[in-house]
């Protein structure tokens, strides 16, 4: 029998060429001409598990169906549950993409294709390292339960609603999340906080049709025009967030957490350049990676309204509209958010403007207590698969389930990314290091040992 090492080496191109076949498949959450691709995409990954000889289920939701697996029963081991997602973010803009989002190419080291680090080259390294433990030991040291789902993209709403009505089945001493960045390349993180988000669309609707804007410009409310004044008073010029309440329960940074982030090797100028900026704007009194870590946002990230063609249009347009989000920290609550904003926005809708806010997903911000000795075992893993121990990071970006595990399971998540922060997330060309790749699977194998020794 071959070595956990020996096996991994002796597989690296198969491993490769299956992370390329998953890569393949369009699994858009967002679009619904993806549906049979998203059913691919689930099936796929149940035959992952139905190789492994693990019990396998795929549970449909009101949305995309759950994938559930299960190792044998090692009795007296800590249970592991790990997360992951087989959805991926829209592609668009298509013609930014130097090789084709759903057709996997090689290029310096990196595998290039959307869902390539976002998640599922991510979530395959621990799929793949229990293969290596079966392939050399003939067993798992821990109890391994998988959900990997399709809607981590559009908010995760039928895993919430699952995990509600199942959480005994769940049960787990701690769950397993790779979907998320090292600190820098050769040097890995332990996430011990995630930004939570509340997600939004404001349309407005002015006149019955689009008007010539000589003739009625000035006497009726142009709906783009109260569009940008109503986005612009959620905020004001030091980019402080007005809507009533908002910062009630912003959990504070402690002055020993702000000298740790400030320990970390974080070069600003660089971060600008490889952004493509030469200059940028931020909440005062706060650093960058606070900023980006630790407080809470406001972001428009769509807005339309009125005429885009070529040369000029005289239009008063008939309707306006954004998405708009708000990251939240610990200690904010995304219904209340909600009751600020609204009250807010309906105070500043000009008359003869009819308003609809529609509330997408939400989702608390997350902390994991770094001295947990889950927390501490990954830590150990990951030295020895990278060399080098992980630095302790918080996160921007948002996994909603990581607080339903919570209130659900009574679980925390070690969070364990593998990507890099240019792997482009939600960007064209996103990528994967194919190292990272074979580094999150040599991690991944050392972590059920290491967490097979934490006592229960
Ligand atoms: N994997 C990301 C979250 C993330 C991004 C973690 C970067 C660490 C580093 C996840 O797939 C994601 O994109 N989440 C969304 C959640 C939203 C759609 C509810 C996000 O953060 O925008
Ligand atoms: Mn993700
Ligand atoms: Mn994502």
């Amino acid at each position: 029998m071959p070595t956990i090492d020996q096996y991994l080496d002796a597989n690296v191109q198969r491993f490769e060429e299956e992370l390329i076949q998953f890569l393949q498949i369009p699994s858009v959450s967002a679009d619904t001409a993806c549906s049979a691709d998203i059913r691919r995409a689930a099936a796929w990954v149940a035959d992952q598990f139905d190789r492994l000889g693990f019990t396998t289920e795929t549970i449909e939701t009101s949305g995309h169906p759950l994938v559930l697996a299960e190792s044998p029963t090692v009795a007296g081991a800590p249970t592991v549950l790990v997360y992951g997602h087989y959805d991926v973010q829209p592609v668009e803009p298509l013609e930014a993409w130097i090789t084709p989002p759903f057709e996997p190419t090689r290029r310096d080291g990196n595998l290039y294709a959307r869902g390539a680090t976002d998640d599922k080259g991510q979530l395959l390294t621990h799929i793949k390292s229990a293969e290596a433990w079966l392939a050399s030991e003939g067993r798992l040291p821990v109890n391994l339960k998988y959900i990997i789902e399709g809607e981590e993209e559009v908010g995760s709403e039928g895993l919430e609603k699952f995990l509600v009505e199942n959480a005994r089945r769940m049960a787990c001493d701690c769950v397993v999340i790779s979907d998320g960045a090292q600190f820098a390349p050769g040097q890995p993180a332990i996430n011990y906080g995630l930004r939570g988000i509340a997600y939004y669309e404001l349309l407005l609707r002015g006149p019955n049709r689009d008007l010539h804007s000589g003739s009625f410009g000035g006497a009726i409310t142009n709906p783009a025009n109260a569009l940008a004044r109503m986005l612009a008073a959620l905020v004001d010029d030091t980019g402080r967030i007005r809507v009533p309440g908002f910062y009630d329960d912003v959990l504070p940074l402690s002055a020993a957490e702000r000298e740790q982030l400030a320990a970390l090797p974080f070069d600003e100028a660089e971060f600008l350049e490889t952004n493509g900026v030469t200059g940028a704007t931020g909440e005062p009194g706060y650093t960058v990676l606070e900023r980006r870590w630790v407080r809470p946002t406001y972001d428009v990230c769509g807005l339309w309204s009125g005429y885009q063609g070529e040369g000029a249009k005289t239009v008063l347009p008939a309707t306006a509209g954004a998405k708009f989000s708000f990251r939240l920290v610990p200690n904010q609550d995304p219904r209340k958010v909600t009751k600020g904003l609204r009250q807010m926005l309906t105070e500043a809708c000009p008359p003869g403007i009819e308003m609809e806010l529609v509330e997408h997903h939400g989702a608390p911000g997350v902390l994991v207590p770094p001295e947990s000795p889950y927390v501490q075992a990954a830590a150990r893993a990951i030295e020895d698969a990278f060399g080098c121990p992980p630095v302790f990071t918080r996160e921007g970006g948002s996994i909603p389930i990581v607080s339903t595990f919570r209130e659900t399971l009574g679980a925390d998540t070690l969070l364990i990314g593998w990507g890099q922060d240019d792997d482009n997330t939600h960007s064209p060309n996103e990528k994967f290091s194919l190292a990272d790749f074979h580094r999150g699977i040599r991690a991944s194998a050392r972590l059920w040992a290491e967490l097979a020794k934490v006592k229960k």
